[in-house]
């Protein structure tokens, strides 16, 4: 079954960007010409998705107005609190159904060169799934790229095993989640490979996000329901080809910034020239 649908969660609060999240959502942020949500939806676009669920909050409709002249299937639902990452995909359940679906979360923007980050993801698993060994067995895939271990605390941490028998084409290992732990210190990171806001699941991870409570920092959290999917069915690591921007903190959202305009030859000069005057190097 390939994977048709996908769910970008914008629910939360935005508050490393505070002031400037107080009436614009953090998805709305712009990176030169186009808010953050637009590059994500683009992304789902491009990766094949049909159908992308956006869920949203009190005083996101911004959202729904950027995007009213679009040809794109694109449907809302509202998270009535911000309780976590892991609320806000439960809501995504009765527009999944019984398909697998992409996650992009609302403010990682992955700049790749070869493919789009989420389409990365669902060529693994539509490989993974017409594998005989997996049938009804696979999970998800989850992508992850390296990570600084004094850095651990910002990121959901996986430990994996290498798996040697492969009935993937390209892939050599496959990395298998073994469990998963939410921003850990460091002495407690499993491994130095952190979650970086994509996912493709098969509709397993629902009756997970059911049963778990409260996680860290108060809030339902997606690694809790990950974890416990990978105890029950095969949930595979992807380490993702791109540059991978937290638009959600200051810093990410002007490397953001920054990269993107060095790109556009337009930009790049003018940009250069001014920033060296600024510095007196000129
Ligand atoms: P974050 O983990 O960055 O949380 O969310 P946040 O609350 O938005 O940010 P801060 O910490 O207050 O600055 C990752 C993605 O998940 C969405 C966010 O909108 C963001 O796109 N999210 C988070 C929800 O949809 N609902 C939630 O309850 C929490």
């Amino acid at each position: 079954m390939t994977v048709k649908k996908a769910v970008i969660p914008a629910g939360g609060f935005g508050t490393r960007l505070l002031p400037a999240t107080k009436v614009i959502p953090k998805e709305m942020m712009p990176i030169l010409d186009k808010p953050v949500i637009q590059y994500l939806v683009e992304e789902a676009i491009f990766s094949g998705v049909e159908d992308i669920l956006v869920v949203i909050s009190r005083g996101k409709e911004s959202i729904i107005d950027h995007f009213d002249r679009t040809d794109v299937n694109l449907h809302y639902i509202r998270q009535k609190e911000a309780i976590g990452l892991g609320d806000a995909i439960l809501h995504a359940k009765s527009f999944v159904g019984d398909e697998p679906f992409g996650v992009i979360l609302g403010d990682a923007v992955v700049k790749s060169e070869e493919k789009p980050c989420l389409k990365q993801l669902i060529d693994i698993y539509e490989e993974y799934e017409g594998c005989e060994e997996y049938k009804g067995e696979l999970g998800g895939v989850i992508g992850v790229r390296e990570i600084l271990l004094e850095e651990s605390h910002k990121y959901a941490v996986i430990k994996s095993e290498e798996i040697e028998k492969s009935c993937a084409k390209k892939q050599v290992k496959q990395v298998k989640i073994e469990s998963i732990i939410e921003k850990p210190p460091a002495d407690k990171a499993l491994s130095n490979l952190g979650t970086m806001g994509r996912y493709v699941f098969s509709p397993d991870i629902f009756s997970c996000l059911e049963g778990i409570g409260t996680g860290v920092d108060g809030e339902i959290q997606l690694t809790d329901a990950i974890d416990v999917l990978s105890k029950n069915k095969k949930v595979f690591a992807h380490t993702i080809e791109g540059t991978r921007y937290d638009t959600g903190n200051l810093m990410g959202y002007l490397k953001a910034i920054v990269d993107f305009a060095m790109e556009k030859e337009d930009l790049r000069e003018e940009l250069i020239k001014t920033s060296l005057k600024k510095q007196n190097i000129e």
